[in-house]
């Protein structure tokens, strides 16, 4: 399938998909979102995707933000549905994707850019990146679920400060706080996205899908995270990932998953 904004690669068992809006730094208007929807779902979907990485186009940012000449005009009830609709058809949805999901982050990752980003799975940054939530500058919050994952990843004080203070933090700062797992120079970017999803790729995926549900149970009101790893841990016994993973190990082999 084809996109206007953005740019999908499928290779050895990675989907790469880039936001491509680079006159606009990438900035997520509403057919960006449904497009990343629909190439996210696509490649969930697509059985030899064993991970998807997210990053942007150009050198400069990642996505500088949800794109503030279509709401400008807003008013509450059109703000609030905004909101609801991007969590849900992007946000939330990323989340709970049962394939990997890593974010590239390879410059600017500002409002909905740091949201996407802290949506997936895990972050690795270039040296250039800069990242932030300046709503509060712009006289609103964040409203793709930045006030909820910013403080879960860095904390709440931090998370705080970022917010109130709408300002910008480097990629190294990032990493002290926990935002982002590695930071490279941008040419090793991709490459080191793609090396860690070699190593995930090795690991039995039906087992992955799991851990991914189970991990996420922890940051969901109301949801007991240790009864969906009991329940996790369980179902897998039933895989044949399972089987195969236990054998090579007591035959001493590597083992070869099926994903099943
Ligand atoms: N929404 C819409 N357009 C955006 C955008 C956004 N979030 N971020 C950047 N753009 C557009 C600019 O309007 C400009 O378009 P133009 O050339 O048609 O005028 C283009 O992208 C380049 O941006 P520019 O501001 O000229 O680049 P810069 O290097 O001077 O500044 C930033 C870079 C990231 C600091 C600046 O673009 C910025 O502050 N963007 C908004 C960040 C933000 O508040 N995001 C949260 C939104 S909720």
């Amino acid at each position: 399938m084809t996109y206007e904004n953005i740019l999908a690669d499928f290779q050895n068992g990675i989907t790469t998909i880039t936001i491509n809006r680079p006159d606009k730094l990438n900035a997520l208007n509403k057919a960006t979102i449904q497009d990343l929807h629909d190439a996210l779902d696509e490649a969930n979907k697509d059985a030899n995707t064993k991970v998807i990485i997210v990053t942007g186009s150009g050198e400069k940012a990642f996505v500088a933000g949800a794109d503030i000449s279509e709401f400008a005009h807003f008013n509450v009830v059109n703000g609030g549905k905004l909101a609801a609709k991007g969590q849900e058809l992007l946000f939330d949805f990323v989340e709970n994707l049962s394939t990997p999901v890593i974010a590239a982050v390879n410059g600017f990752a500002l409002g909905g850019g740091l949201e996407l980003a802290m949506a997936c799975h895990f972050r690795v940054a270039s040296d250039n990146a800069r990242m932030g939530l300046p709503e509060t500058s712009l006289g609103v919050i964040p409203g793709y679920g930045g006030t909820q994952r910013l403080p879960q990843l860095v904390g709440k004080g931090r998370a705080m400060e970022l917010v109130m203070t709408a300002g910008m933090i480097d990629a190294n700062q990032a990493l002290a706080y926990g935002l982002v797992n590695h930071v490279t120079v941008q040419e090793e970017l991709l490459p080191l996205a793609e090396k860690i999803a070699s190593k995930i790729m090795r690991n039995s995926s039906v087992a992955i899908q799991g851990a991914i549900k189970a991990v996420n149970a922890n940051f969901k009101d109301g949801v007991d995270g240790y009864q969906v790893e009991i329940d996790e841990f369980g179902n897998c016994f039933g895989t044949e990932d399972f089987t195969e993973g236990t054998t090579a190990f007591l035959e001493k082999r590597k083992a070869d998953f099926l994903g099943k």
